[in-house]
């Protein structure tokens, strides 16, 4: 691909470059420079802007945007009330002092976890790097349990902004994993002695539904400079996450993703066990099917147990476990204030963007669980897509999957329960199981494509326990 195909796309739809900026969190002058090739933009941001692209343009198909003014009907709504955004941890923190809130017992939970992540780590903690760290949500729930993060690597700089300032004692280690060298890893050892734990998720929009699934998208090949680096490293155990849909896809030379990614883990000398698994059955008040593997260095010699999702709503007696109730989007934020549509809270994060009118109107009467497009009236239903878009989520069941489109309306299963707009930044960290202490700075756009991005902090910590107790409890 290259970035003409896109400005031709993109000129097609009459989206002005300020809006592509807008959604990709790219500064308008990057885009600019692209377009007249004064700058070539990576593969990897040719990605982004291809998804983000794609994603405006389905909106426009669906009507949300009206073309035909040419003009993008968001910007003429433009939020009056926008909150201006968080320039930095100082900023986040005291606008975080200032809101009125209480506390439930999830967000104890969450600041709980928080503090035990902060918490100076003991001289024989076991040492972590993350690669494709993105702001951190992996991190803080190893963190949370005892690992300590000395390094990461991260190519977005938003996202490393988080990263740093949530755990200030990590070094970036380098942004693009592509460039790192084996010089790069053993000058790391010899910085930070042996590296205990490897833990990050490569890119996943290549192989989930929401991107193309193109077995020769270059995110697909990010996982080998993983497997490089673990060989080289030589850690005693690594984690890497991933989408479930990566089991199914098959490589270029027809052969499953996952049969390539185990057979060159098993080279480099790691059993690897993996397993699905769903964030609901750890805690995370939310439906989020992921792969997790685990290697354990073939030396070790432990045989590893991956943990079991101890929360069910089925009612089985179980003689490993006694089952807990899953949590709910009613769990995680139902302490925050009720708002619609272009309302703002004390709360930094807790705001909502300007929906247009019409679809204001299709939504309204909509009960939670059902989308615009079960209307009766067919004058009241979006003009296309299907029935999992524009569609409320349920107060009593965990949220559905967070993405990084979680503040479009018309994405699937954005809207509120009862509140007609799409769900806001702090109730997807929440969902998420992101603490409110959790520093988020950057554009709006950056903060929402870390907090989609990442593995719920709840579920890490789940892992991590498991691993801590397994492997590193000598
Ligand atoms: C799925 S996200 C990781 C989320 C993270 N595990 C968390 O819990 O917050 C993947 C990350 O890989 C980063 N990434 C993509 N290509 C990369 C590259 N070539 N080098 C380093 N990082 C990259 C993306 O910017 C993104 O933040």
């Amino acid at each position: 691909m290259v970035y003409a195909e896109l400005k031709k796309k993109r000129k097609k739809y009459n989206i002005s470059q300020t809006k592509l900026a807008e959604a990709s969190g790219y500064s308008k002058a990057a885009i600019s420079a692209w377009e007249l090739e004064k700058n070539t933009p990576s593969n990897y941001e040719l990605f982004h802007l291809n998804d983000v692209l794609s994603s405006i343009i389905k909106d426009i198909d669906e009507g949300v945007f009206d073309i035909r003014k040419k003009r993008i009907r968001h910007s003429k709504m433009k939020n009056r009330n926008l909150p201006p955004p968080i320039k930095n941890a100082a900023d986040y923190k005291k606008r975080l002092s200032l809101r009125k809130s209480k506390d439930t017992p999830y967000s104890k939970k969450l600041s709980e976890l928080y503090r035990r992540a902060l918490s100076p780590k003991k001289n024989n903690a076991p040492k972590a790097i993350a690669l494709f760290s993105g702001c951190g949500g992996l991190s803080l729930g190893f963190a949370s349990e005892g690992f300590n993060f000395v390094g990461h690597i991260e190519i977005e700089q938003s996202a490393n902004k988080i990263y740093s300032d949530n755990f200030p004692e990590s070094q970036l280690l380098g942004t693009d994993i592509s460039d790192i060298s084996d010089d790069d890893i053993h000058k790391w050892i010899s910085e930070y002695g042996n590296i205990d734990i490897l833990v990050g998720g490569p890119p996943c929009q290549g192989f989930s539904l929401a991107g193309k699934r193109d077995p020769k998208d270059i995110r697909n090949q990010l996982y080998k400079y993983y497997v490089h680096i673990v060989s080289v490293l030589q850690p005693k155990v690594f984690v890497m996450e991933n989408v479930r849909l990566l089991t199914s896809m098959k490589n270029t030379d027809g052969r499953l993703f996952i049969d390539c990614i185990l057979e060159s883990f098993s080279k480099t000398g790691y059993h690897v066990i993996w397993q699905e698994t769903n964030a609901c059955d750890y805690g995370v008040p939310q439906s989020r099917e992921r792969i997790i593997l685990i290697g354990i260095r073939k030396d070790i010699k432990k045989e590893f147990i991956f943990p079991i999702g101890t929360y069910t709503n089925e009612n089985q007696t179980n003689i490993l476990f006694s089952p807990k109730k899953r949590l709910t989007f009613r769990d995680a934020t139902s302490d925050l204030q009720p708002l619609e549509s272009g309302e703002i809270s004390s709360d930094p994060l807790h705001w909502s963007i300007v929906h247009p009118e019409h679809v204001i109107t299709w939504l309204k009467n909509v009960p939670e669980g059902c989308s615009a497009h079960e209307n009766k009236d067919p004058a009241m239903r979006p003009p296309s897509g299907f029935n999992t878009t524009y569609k409320r989520i349920k107060w009593d069941e965990p949220c559905s999957t967070i993405s990084t489109n979680f503040s479009m309306i018309s994405g699937c299963r954005n809207v509120h329960p009862v509140s007609t707009r799409s769900l806001t930044i702090r109730e997807a960290a929440r969902v998420q199981s992101f603490p409110d202490e959790f520093v988020f700075s950057g554009k709006w756009g950056d903060i929402r494509k870390a907090i989609g991005n990442a593995v719920p902090p709840i579920l890490a910590a789940a892992i991590a326990k498991s691993i801590f107790k397994q492997v590193f409890n000598d």
